[in-house]
């Protein structure tokens, strides 16, 4: 089971309620919630009070990736606004091991992010303490880019350390994924995609979202068939 994450940056902010309720109606399971600060990326989105709005709006799971220069002093504040998932960047933590620690005593579950440049070897001792790990198939900051296509040996070399380990770390991949891409995602091992342009730019995002989860089912059964058969 591999569940396609819409991310929320780009819905329309100012129906944002519509959109959301439209995935709930899809079946989506749980919203991506980009936030960014306009120094650790060059944009700004939103932040602690849109998260809060969006938990007293919906049951879906919030999954919130910061992209900000100061996950280790604010990262609390945003499990208090409604994060379910907190997804930390490697690039920006300065005590990994604390951080990850305070985002599971805080009650949601860490997720480690990777930016492309970033190798998979770095998350050796921090792995076991993760509920989730995120690679960026884009550079971080905007919607709407070109997946970078070496993200996907990047997975298969995460799915492999996490096995080899034997844990259950769930691996998300996040920018640039579509129809056309996610088959071979989740054949690699991915169990959440996030998808923001490739869904709410899409005429129907509903449909989109359907295409999408679909395409993720089907890869996920064939893989689930391999390994049966295997
Ligand atoms: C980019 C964000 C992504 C973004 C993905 O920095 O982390 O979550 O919403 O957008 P698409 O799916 O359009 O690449
Ligand atoms: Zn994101």
């Amino acid at each position: 089971m591999a569940r396609v994450a819409p991310s929320i940056l780009s819905a329309d902010f100012l129906h944002l309620a519509d959109d959301v309720r439209a995935m709930e109606e899809a079946g989506a399971q749980m919203l991506h919630v980009d936030v960014m600060d306009g120094h650790f990326v060059p944009n700004l989105t939103i932040g602690l009070p849109v998260i809060e709005q969006l938990k007293r709006h919906t049951e879906l799971l919030l999954d919130v990736h910061v992209m900000i220069s100061n996950p280790d002093e604010t990262a609390s504040q945003y499990i208090q606004a409604g994060a379910d998932f907190l997804s930390v960047h490697f690039e920006a933590a300065k005590h990994l091991d604390r951080l990850v620690e305070n985002i599971r005593e805080g009650g949601a579950q860490p997720g480690v992010v990777l930016n492309p440049q970033t190798p998979v070897s770095v998350l050796e001792e921090i792995l076991p303490q993760c509920h989730h790990i995120v690679i960026m198939s884009v550079n971080p900051g905007f919607g709407g880019q070109k997946f970078i296509s070496t993200s996907l040996e990047k997975v298969r070399n995460l799915k492999a350390l996490i096995d080899s380990k034997g844990l259950e770390v769930q691996i998300e991949i996040d920018g640039g994924m579509g129809p056309e891409n996610i088959r071979e995602a989740v054949e690699s091992g991915v169990d959440m995609v996030v998808a923001g342009s490739a869904i709410f730019g899409a005429p129907i995002p509903q449909e989109r979202f359907f295409q999408m989860q679909g395409a993720a089912d089907e890869a996920a059964a064939g893989t689930n068939n391999d390994a049966i058969s295997a």
